[in-house]
């Protein structure tokens, strides 16, 4: 039987007369969801990261160790709106992934509860790839209150790995009613962790929350060497827009381009002098003459300084 309960972030007690404010509150249907930062057009605008590293944040009553290792934290059925939450952790100069890296994330359920055992729902863990990326599926979580305020939506991590100090923090998103009155979310430093989500259609979001850890790989960057790296496309397969995640390593001129499988270029969503940093675009479908690509496999190719670097597949519906 799944076991449920709200909490008081400092003390963990448990509140049911909280809980039933809560369930009223959200009755309103009000939702939280921004309006998407990024334009329709193909050449939308890229957007630069500070390099620092991320901080930190409360723990919370809530932390259990050994969530299941699964990307997917909501089953098909958990209630809520559907969230894809994908990113890359970092080393502190910003631009060299971390592989290996444990993400746990845990977060309320649509209700305003958090499970404690024993199936662990929307709790997970993943080990970050080659290329220092995690994603996971999930709901968004509902906001509770926390004495006599609400705390904003938000997801709580912790990140760990050998040679790295761990890292607990939490998510929130942008345009969180909850957040001016949160005494964590409000804290200055907290602000790069509230990210803008972007609809992908029906009731689902996307996110990238990057996290960059106090410390360094000691390796290089990955075997596409010095100049810059490009993400796998997501979502994939897309019917509306697709983003584009990139790494510039150095100072260059940089290009984006999407092509069909021949090779033939269809439109540039980049085609500028860039200094080094962490970048998306996105491509809404189209070429260059804003006709709609018909569904099928085309190629995003991230070119640095003349160089061709990688492409990634594009999965057109
Ligand atoms: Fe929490």
């Amino acid at each position: 039987m799944k076991k449920t309960t709200t909490h008081n972030e400092r003390s963990g007690s448990i509140e049911r007369r909280q809980f039933i404010k809560a369930g009223t509150m959200l009755g309103l249907g009000s939702f939280l969801i921004p309006q998407s930062l990024f334009g329709r057009s193909p050449l939308a605008p890229e957007v630069a990261g500070d390099c620092l590293p991320t901080t930190d944040d409360i723990l919370g009553p809530f932390y259990l160790a050994g969530a299941p290792n699964t990307t997917m934290v909501a089953a098909a059925d958990e209630p809520g709106d559907r969230l894809f939450i994908s990113g890359t952790v970092l080393s502190n100069d910003c631009s060299t992934p971390i592989p290996g890296a444990l993400v746990e994330v845990w977060q309320a359920n649509n209700s305003a509860l958090y499970s404690t055992a024993p199936g662990l729902e929307l709790r997970g863990s993943m080990t970050t790839d080659e290329n220092g990326q995690y994603a996971f599926e999930t709901i968004m979580p509902a906001p509770y209150l926390n004495g006599a305020q609400y705390r904003p939506r938000h997801i709580h991590y912790k990140v760990s790995r050998p040679g790295f100090p761990t890292l607990v923090t939490q998510l929130y998103f942008e345009g969180d009613e909850f957040i001016a009155a949160d005494p964590w979310a409000s804290q200055p430093d907290a602000a790069e962790r509230i990210i803008p989500l972007n609809p992908i259609g029906g009731d689902q979001n996307e996110g990238v929350f990057d996290i960059v850890l106090d410390g360094f790989v000691g390796i290089k960057p990955n075997r596409y060497g010095d100049d810059g790296y490009m993400m796998p496309t997501y979502p994939n397969p897309s019917a509306d827009l697709t983003s584009i995640h990139f790494n510039v390593f150095r100072n260059a001129q940089v290009k984006v381009v999407i092509t069909n499988l021949d090779g033939r270029e269809l439109v540039t969503l980049v085609d500028k002098q860039m200094s080094q940093g962490r970048f998306t675009t996105q491509w809404n479908g189209s070429d260059a003459s804003a006709n709609a690509c018909a569904a099928g496999t085309y190629l995003a190719t991230l070119i640095v300084a003349g160089k061709v670097i990688l492409s990634q597949r594009v999965l057109r519906q």
